[in-house]
């Protein structure tokens, strides 16, 4: 209750009971027949594409099923032009009109939940599960955000005798949102509606693998009465967005990927400093740890591993990417890890047996496999799920490494790998110096069952967000505000109460009475 008491988070649909699955899979099949395409779209108004690229599914390379243009420099320039002029109007707007939008989009959100979920699967390779739960969390932020914005807009009174004083809060000016694909729709609307709702006018680009789920979402934010002003989608790749946050004028960019975009999103703010130091608000990556110790709940930890490490196809930013484990239980462990991992369904998105989809594109895996080529050849390889080999996809095979040291794991390998670290009872305090060390900070778990341990580590490390005898990913909006330090993320953190506070600033009007 202490993060938002107006709210309720979204049931979404409980699609592990069959006779809710069905209808949800019935609605969402049209739109796996459909030939989808994205645009940009500037005031509104869809432009005449040069250059068109085709769209593969993830999961079955053989389907073109849409097709993508990129914005050109004259339509990014409108599009950063008509946010810049529209900002008087949208951030004099009352906070309760803008809430109400969000709340609206809510709404919308859940009614459009078929499309969406297929939408996911599709252009993103998500399981039914993690589509579904994309389209809640999407949701959450809406109404967690409009809730916070309500509360937060408040003018504060003060109290001298002498005198009257006001605080109240108003919108920095254009905010960029640069948004990822791995949360293609949640990450989306929590950074556009951030901005939006905070008085803020948007030009939102998405990462070129997911613009079309993107080009949906913003269609249904005008359809529900966001104006073609207050917000405007520039679709493109890397050239798109380093184009967009050189402009001078920017109050701010909002950006979840990975450290290197953040690190040049960086250096282009500070070297095109306008009228106002721009804001970043950054979420990146990180190389997160799990580390259990003896006393342990081994099958917790096992399910709580395959969920963190395995799920999703290990593309979050939240995933457990090294387990750390008490040498005296490791084999132990292992045994239940390797027997989970042989349970997993390896498969294409749309079947409901998957558990682990597709890497989202043919460079990833690429990337993956690169990473990967040392470990394998010092022999480090412990386990490998067994894959279909005629799989027609970005598919790639959970695998367990050992990792005699946590400084051999330098970057983030943004897939299905899991690295076993084993140590001994005595070194746990080099170990916590160690995951500091490594300058990253975005979540860890402890499990354990000696609470004065789970404390004491709990002080100790750098990351931000710890969660205790629990997987750590599945952050929930409004419950587990989520976010990084160090290289991990600039904060604030989404979903959480001081969120908005990054995307507006307070004044203050002072009268004598
Ligand atoms: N918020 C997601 C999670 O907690 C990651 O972006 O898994």
């Amino acid at each position: 209750q202490i993060f938002a008491p107006e709210r309720t988070n979204s049931a979404g649909v409980n699609y592990q009971v069959a006779t809710e699955r069905a209808p949800l899979l019935t609605a969402m099949a049209p739109y796996f027949q459909k030939q989808w395409i994205a645009r940009s779209l500037v005031q509104g108004q869809e432009h005449q594409p040069s250059a068109r690229h085709p769209r593969y599914c993830p999961y079955d390379t053989s389907l073109l099923w849409a097709e993508v243009s990129y914005a050109d420099e004259t339509q990014c320039q409108l599009a950063i032009q008509q946010a810049e002029q529209y900002w008087p109007h949208w951030h004099a707007q009352d906070i309760n009109t803008r809430a109400g939008l969000l709340n609206a989009l809510a709404d919308e959100l859940e009614q459009q939940m078929a499309k969406l979920v297929a939408l996911c699967q599709i252009e993103a390779g998500k399981t039914l599960a993690d589509a579904v739960n994309e389209v809640r969390e999407a949701v959450d932020f809406c109404r967690y955000y409009a809730s916070q914005a309500q509360q937060l807009w408040q003018t504060e009174y003060g109290v001298e005798p002498w005198q009257h004083l006001t605080f109240e809060r108003q919108g920095r000016g254009v905010f960029v949102c640069i948004c990822p694909w791995n949360f293609p729709l949640a990450i989306l609307v929590g950074q556009v509606c951030a901005a939006l709702v905070s008085g803020n006018c948007v030009v939102v680009k998405p990462a070129p693998q997911t613009c079309v789920i993107a080009y949906e979402a913003i269609t249904l934010m005008h359809k529900i009465g966001v104006p073609l002003g207050a917000l405007q989608l520039i679709l493109g790749d890397a050239a798109q967005g380093q184009w967009l946050c050189q402009q001078p004028e920017l109050a701010g960019v909002a950006f979840t990927g990975s450290l290197l975009s953040a690190k040049s999103i960086q250096q282009q703010l500070t070297q095109h400093i306008g009228a106002q130091p721009p804001q970043l608000i950054a979420e990146t990556a990180g190389i997160n740890c799990m580390i259990v110790d003896s006393t342990a709940h081994l099958e917790q930890v096992t399910a709580d591993v395959i969920s963190g490490a395995f799920y999703s196809a290990g593309q979050r930013c939240s995933a457990t990417r090294i387990l750390c484990v008490q040498e005296d239980i490791a084999a132990a462990l292992m045994v239940l890890i390797q027997g989970a991992m042989l349970e997993l369904n390896i498969g294409p998105a749309d079947q409901i047996s998957t558990d682990i989809g597709p890497l989202i594109d043919a460079a990833a895996l690429e990337k993956i496999q690169r990473q990967l080529t040392t470990f394998e050849q010092a022999g480090q390889l412990l386990f490998r799920t067994p894959m279909d080999a005629n799989l027609n996809g970005h598919f790639m095979a959970p695998s367990l490494f050992e990792l005699p040291t946590l400084q051999q794991l330098s970057e983030e390998i943004f897939g299905p790998v899991l690295f076993v670290h084993r140590f001994k009872k005595s070194q746990l305090d080099d170990l916590v110096s160690a995951i500091n060390d490594s300058g990253f900070g975005l979540t860890c778990a402890i499990h354990s069952r000696n609470q004065s341990l789970m404390n004491q580590l709990s002080s100790r490390l750098q990351v931000g967000n710890i969660y205790l005898n629990k997987a750590q990913t599945g952050a929930v909006v409004g419950v587990q505000p989520f976010g990084g330090k160090g290289l991990s993320g600039t904060g604030p953190k989404a979903g959480g109460p001081h969120y908005l506070t990054a995307f507006s600033q307070q004044y203050c009007s002072s009268a004598e009475l």
